[in-house]
């Protein structure tokens, strides 16, 4: 059985698809097999690979079609993209656990998704063996993330994973130290740091190891992944009570 893991938070820009990319790619990297899902119609994952919008999570939700596309060695996405049929406010928990199925030779599946509130993210979240919550540092939002959580059984949130840390300013060391007494044990022990040279990866349609192994994101990134996985174990599918 696949680990299930979606990467949200409500608030938009807290770096959801930026994550859920290096994520799939950094745990394809070492060789486990990943599907990327991107459940927001934006279709941001494509753009970050350089790839043009697709509609392969929608025709596979609404009509049962699987058909991913091969983006690396090991990885796997449905793409989204712009659509009129909002598709979105459409997908159950019921249906969602039917089309599992499909998933079932991965080792992981993440699952980018959008900003906000709608059927499609409700059902994730009730779906997902795992959570991860990036929240920007610099547009925290307490009361975002906390409202969050209480929708959520506890066992199920991996880790809030503070973003765009930036060490030159007080500011975001400010709003990282007050975010540790209100989420005891759930933050990820260390954050992603500000880093421009993410954003011209992804314009690049590069992941970051890609582009500049040597920017602090990709240390960053491979501490987390490291994290979640020992943390966790390979398999968090366990974990999750169903
Ligand atoms: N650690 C970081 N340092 C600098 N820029 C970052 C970092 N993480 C993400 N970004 C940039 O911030 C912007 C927002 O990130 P991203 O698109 O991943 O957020 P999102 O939560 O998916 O947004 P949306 O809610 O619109 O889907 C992007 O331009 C991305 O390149
Ligand atoms: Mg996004």
């Amino acid at each position: 059985m696949a680990n299930l893991l979606v990467v949200h938070n409500r608030k938009g820009g807290a770096g959801k698809t930026t994550m859920s990319l290096h994520l799939a790619g950094g745990l394809a990297m070492a060789g486990l097999e990943v599907c990327l899902i991107d459940g927001d119609p934006q279709g941001n994952c494509a753009l970050g690979l350089g790839l043009d919008f697709g509609q392969q999570t929608a025709t596979w939700l609404v009509d049962g079609h699987f058909a991913p596309e091969s983006v690396r060695p090991h990885w796997d996405l449905l793409k989204s993209g712009p659509a009129a049929d909002l598709w979105w406010e459409h997908v159950s928990l019921d249906l969602l656990t039917h089309r599992a199925k499909d998933l079932k030779d991965y080792d992981w599946v993440i699952v980018d998704t959008a900003p906000g509130d709608s059927s499609l993210n409700r059902a994730l979240l009730a779906w997902t063996h795992a959570l991860l919550i990036p929240v920007n540092l610099q547009f925290y939002s307490a009361a975002g993330v906390a409202n969050l959580l209480t929708a959520l059984p506890a066992e199920r949130v991996l880790g809030i994973v503070p973003n765009f840390y930036d060490l030159r300013t007080s500011r975001t060391r400010e709003v990282l130290a007050s975010l540790k007494p209100q989420f005891p044990g759930l933050l990820a022990p260390r954050p992603i740091r500000q880093c421009v040279t993410l954003e011209r990866a992804s314009q690049e349609g590069k992941l970051i190891w890609e582009w500049d192994p040597r920017a602090t994101a990709a240390d960053d990134y491979l501490d987390l992944i490291e994290w979640m996985v020992t943390e966790y174990g390979e398999n968090i599918a366990h974990r999750a009570t169903h």
